[in-house]
């Protein structure tokens, strides 16, 4: 039995996350920024009586990890799994996003994980053992327009994820990244207030409007046909429950098919791939529509 905590879960994969790893035997820290949106959680724990115990933790606020990571070790005696699950989309052109929006992006995606994972270390490595599962996506991989500061978090995830793997091994100390395609959870609909379709002087005239406006358009069609997040939730105690090292963990058939096709491209192939992918030609050969 270990003792996982997981952030964000008050939605989508975070809560289903807890679930699963209630359901596994473990002893569950669901995490949330405000533990008054816990009620799903709960109420769900309380159907399976399963017994999932919630704390508060904002992953921008690394002034609280200490004492949040001091208290678990002190409450359990040990820490054997961290899920870095919390994050947010935020879509918007470079010319678009404000600075403020583009730096929450990165220190929610990326650098709070990183300074969270940098306090639970210590722990680990007293104990010889621990696992670090950094929730990434397709965007960790590729770059498509109109989702420049999500791409950016997750590919600055990546990197350092893959840097930290060989860090810490010497302690028994296994690093996961988990690469999702479009799940349904809430992320789109979060994303909606901080959609930039304004540009950066204020004014609604943005030039980029109509790809962001199509783009999103797009993102709220397909995510009614997304995949379940319990798959998500399932692959995280697969990786707990594995002696597996592997660093990439595709959660689906769609990640797994682009994971590997751009593994196997080079330049001129990847650009091409993506171009498609996007599906954004219109918007480079200067039209304001895609064509009907
Ligand atoms: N859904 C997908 O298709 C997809 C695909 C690839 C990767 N992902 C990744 O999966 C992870 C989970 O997202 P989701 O899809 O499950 O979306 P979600 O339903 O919106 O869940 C996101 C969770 O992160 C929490 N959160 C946001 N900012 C936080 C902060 N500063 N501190 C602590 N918690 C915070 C949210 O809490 P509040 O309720 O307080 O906002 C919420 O619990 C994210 O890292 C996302 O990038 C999602």
């Amino acid at each position: 039995m270990s003792v996982v905590v997981i952030t964000g879960s008050s939605s989508g994969f975070g809560l289903e996350a807890a679930l699963a790893f209630a359901r596994n035997g473990d002893t569950v820290i669901a995490t949330m920024r405000d533990t008054g949106k816990a009620g799903d959680l709960l109420a769900r724990a309380a159907i399976e009586e399963l017994e999932v115990q919630v704390k508060p933790l904002d992953v921008t606020r690394s002034d609280t990890f200490a004492s949040f990571v001091e208290t678990v070790a002190e409450e359990h005696d040990r820490l054997d799994v961290l899920i870095n699950n919390a994050g947010i989309h935020r879509s918007g052109a470079l010319e678009d996003l404000s600075e403020e929006t583009f730096r929450l992006v990165m220190e929610t995606n990326c650098i709070g994980p990183l300074l969270l994972t940098r306090a639970v270390l210590p722990h680990m490595r007293s104990q010889n053992n621990g696992l670090i599962i950094m929730m990434s996506s397709l965007s960790g991989i590729a770059g498509l327009p109109g989702d420049l500061a999500y791409a950016a978090s997750k590919f600055a995830l990546e990197g350092a994820t893959e840097a930290l793997r060989h860090e810490v091994d010497r302690w028994g100390i296994r690093v996961a990244l988990v690469q999702a395609g479009l799940f349904k959870t809430g992320i789109m609909a979060h994303n909606l207030p901080a959609t930039s379709a304004t540009s950066s002087d204020g004014s609604s005239h943005s030039p980029y409007r109509p790809l962001i406006e199509w783009q999103l358009n797009n993102l709220r069609d397909r995510i009614s046909d997304a995949s379940d997040p319990r798959i998500v939730a399932e692959l995280f105690v697969t990786i707990a429950n594995s002696d597996q090292s592997r660093l990439r963990w595709p959660a689906d058939p769609m990640a797994e098919k682009v994971l590997e096709t751009m593994l196997a491209q080079n330049d001129l192939e990847r650009d091409e791939f993506l171009r498609n992918v996007a599906g954004s030609d219109w918007w480079s050969q200067g039209a304001q529509a895609p064509p009907k």
